[in-house]
């Protein structure tokens, strides 16, 4: 695993101190049965102290705890960073490759956390998942505008017309004719200096970087995601790299960003 859980640790929110058991079953440590046995089993400790009681009660508010030597902040609710590499599929249930999820220590896993808009197998970076349903339902919805920043590598370096073509807007086949009537447009578009095309989206369709850049005459041959918001994939986050976000990313993450 690669992770930089501990120095993203956001306050807990519960003022009303919670059984350890409680607490170590809301993180996603198993059965609340399987959550008794590891403190009767002296495996949880806080501040270096082994608790012994299940019904012990902690504040919640910053608690960091360890099971079986695990260090582990808790979290109300869980905002993960993804650095998703190439050959994963974002479903708990994959097809043809492994999931993102086995990327996750299993205390994640076994939240209900879903990844905020699926990418392709075969599209790299920043992906986020959460089990905070009002900020999946704004990181996602083309109402809030959230831009998504792509880069792609295409068959053909694009041209300056194709470029204008995707701001202006293209119309993708869709099932649905409504869709299907409504062109999508990107809020950007621009050749970078090693010849990639950049560009900005808000919604979400279905392969909507590959389908518009097909739609303009080219071909994605690689893709991936940069941004979400004003949230940048950290630089130093390898692909399979993962890491807890606090308040201040997640408020980047549904912002605009200055340029
Ligand atoms: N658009 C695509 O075509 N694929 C992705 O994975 C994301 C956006």
């Amino acid at each position: 695993m690669s992770s930089s859980a501990s120095s993203l640790t956001p306050p807990g929110r519960s003022a009303k101190p919670v059984p350890i058991a409680q607490i170590l079953f809301s993180q996603g440590f198993g059965t609340r049965r399987h959550c008794a046995a590891l403190i009767h089993h002296r495996l949880v400790a806080i501040g270096g102290e082994i608790v012994e009681d299940p019904q012990q009660a902690f504040d919640t508010a910053g608690l960091v705890f360890e099971v079986e030597g695990q260090v582990w902040p808790y979290h109300e609710k869980a905002l993960i960073l993804l650095h998703k590499p190439s050959g994963y599929e974002c479903s708990r249930k994959p097809s043809h490759h492994p999931s993102v999820f086995s990327l996750l220590p299993e205390p994640l896993r076994n939240r209900d956390i879903q990844p905020v808009g699926r990418l392709d197998e075969d599209t790299t970076g920043l992906l986020l998942l959460t089990d905070d349903g009002p900020l999946q339902h704004k990181l996602t919805s083309p109402k809030y505008h959230v831009p998504k920043l792509y880069q792609a590598v295409c068959k053909a370096e694009v041209d300056d017309a194709q470029l204008r073509r995707l701001v202006e807007g293209v119309l993708l086949e869709e099932r649905n004719p409504k869709l299907a009537a409504e062109p999508v447009s990107a809020v950007s578009a621009e050749r970078l200096p090693d010849g990639r095309l950049q560009m900005a989206l808000t919604e979400g369709r279905y392969h909507q970087a590959k389908r518009m850049v097909a739609a303009v005459g080219n071909r994605v041959l690689a893709l991936h995601r940069q941004r979400i918001g004003a949230l940048e994939l950290p630089a130093d986050l390898k692909a399979g790299g993962w890491m807890w976000l606090d308040e201040v990313q997640r408020e980047l993450a549904m912002s605009e960003p200055d340029d």
